[in-house]
């Protein structure tokens, strides 16, 4: 029996009805940017398996990272212990991020980062002062993981409308999505700001803080917004004496073409949730990383003021040394040449589809995320309604359209050539 069918026999999988579902494609092997199946099919991995995997699948060094540490501590306990993995990886990422972004928080997927973030921003105001606020801000679209939290401030984004009953209150405003000569995003963000404005001033000391997706908004079709949009946000929120959330858990690690998507919007969190790309796709693991503010206001003699909360795999050392790894590979010439190549090919690639007359709208791209919408009427949030991923696939590419938008979020290690070519291929599968 192949392994799909022995597959379907046993696993539930992650956001797919199975009833409807055809066989999953079960990948032997990885290798650079390419996955090969059971049948010995190649694919080009264009959505970097789930947007985890940015320097390649199975590279040697990450790999070699975790064997060696994995020979000789696997995992220990993390409160009350600490180990050279967890405190070498804080060392590492420091002096990239913003000063004040200094105290690290560790747990293990892009929602339980965002979960921490938003519990830490409740808790603070209760710590500082008494002061209990209780309601966040969110963009409309956004999306920010699975957990009951990370839900309540993703209401708006569609994926979650079983459990709307149990999410907490959030307010939102609008995403100013843009794209390449879009004539109306003044006017979107000027809206979007009023009502900002308008929620701050109608709820005085109730907001705890604001969450965004900084630049791209991933699940919802990797949208896009002008960097000084969100300074504007961070700067509104900062006056109302609230806090600011950046999950950069798809956007962080080169992806918007600076290491971290905040270095372009000339303001700096007070939280920054940090997952996905952070092992370089080996392993689960997440920061929240805050600033000194936060930190002590969560010191004191008594423990009910303490941060309480952990997981059990916290700081997994095996995923610690990953991490160390795939940042030093992220900050390697090598890898910042690569990310340039492939947001180059992006243009190129998008403007000969242009060219070619296909009916796509909407084209942007921001560092190596390139996207575009079909002008065709969405076929709902999710792909399972539609046959391209079926289509790509057979031309040798994974790419899963969100709605009537296709985008790519190629590994790093994907070169010019391989990204044009899979354009060539895209242009064919569209016509
Ligand atoms: C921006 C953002 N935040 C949070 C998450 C949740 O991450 P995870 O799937 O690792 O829980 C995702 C996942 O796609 C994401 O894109």
């Amino acid at each position: 029996m192949s392994l799909s069918s022995r597959d379907k026999k046993r696993v539930w999988h992650p956001f797919t009805q199975e009833k409807t579902a055809g066989l999953p494609i079960a990948i032997k092997k990885g290798k650079g940017s390419y996955l090969y199946d059971e049948q010995d099919n190649t694919y080009l991995d264009l959505i970097s398996s789930w947007w985890v995997n940015l320097y390649g699948h199975a590279h040697p060094e990450i790999a070699q990272s975790i064997y060696q540490q994995a020979t000789t501590l696997e995992h220990v306990i993390f409160a009350g212990f600490t180990h050279e993995p967890a405190v070498q990886l804080c060392e590492t990422l420091d002096p990239l991020l913003p000063a004040s972004l200094s105290r690290f928080f560790f747990s293990d997927n892009g929602s339980t980062s965002v979960e921490v973030a938003l519990k830490m921003a409740y808790q603070y105001w209760k710590n500082k002062d008494g002061k209990e606020k209780k309601l966040f801000i969110c963009l409309e679209g956004g999306y920010h993981g699975d957990t009951v939290g990370a839900m309540s401030v993703g209401s708006e984004c569609g994926y979650h409308d079983h459990f709307r009953e149990l999410f907490f209150n959030v307010l939102s405003i609008p995403f100013p999505a843009t794209w390449d000569n879009d004539k109306n995003v003044e006017e979107k963000e000027s809206r979007s700001l009023a009502i900002l404005q308008s929620h701050l001033e109608q709820n005085p000391g109730q907001i705890a803080a604001l969450i965004i997706e900084p630049l791209v908004q991933g699940a919802s079709g990797m949208r896009m917004c002008r960097p000084s949009f969100i300074k504007k946000v961070g700067e509104l929120i900062h006056a109302h004496d609230s806090l600011l959330i950046f999950d950069e858990v798809m956007t962080g690690f080169g992806r918007t073409g600076s290491n971290f998507a905040m270095e372009q919007t000339g303001i700096v969190p007070d939280f920054v949730c940090l997952s996905k790309g952070i092992t370089g796709g080996f392993l689960p693991l997440a920061l929240t990383v805050t600033s000194p503010k936060i930190y002590e206001a969560f010191l004191s003699d008594e423990w009910k003021y303490a941060f309480s909360h952990g997981h059990s795999y916290t700081a997994n050392p095996l995923a610690c040394a990953a991490a160390v790894t795939a940042t030093r590979l992220l900050q390697s010439e090598a890898t910042q040449q690569a990310m340039h190549a492939i947001n180059i090919a992006h243009q190129q690639g998008l403007a000969t589809l242009k060219a070619n007359g296909r009916h796509i709208m909407h084209t942007r791209i921001q560092g190596t995320i390139a996207a575009f919408d079909l002008a065709t009427p969405a076929q709902g949030k999710r792909n399972t309604g539609s046959s391209l991923p079926r289509q790509f696939m057979r031309e040798g590419l994974i790419l899963r359209p969100i709605g009537n938008t296709i985008y790519l979020i190629p590994p790093y290690s994907t070169t010019p050539e391989e990204l044009l070519k899979a354009y060539e291929k895209i242009e064919r599968v569209l016509g």
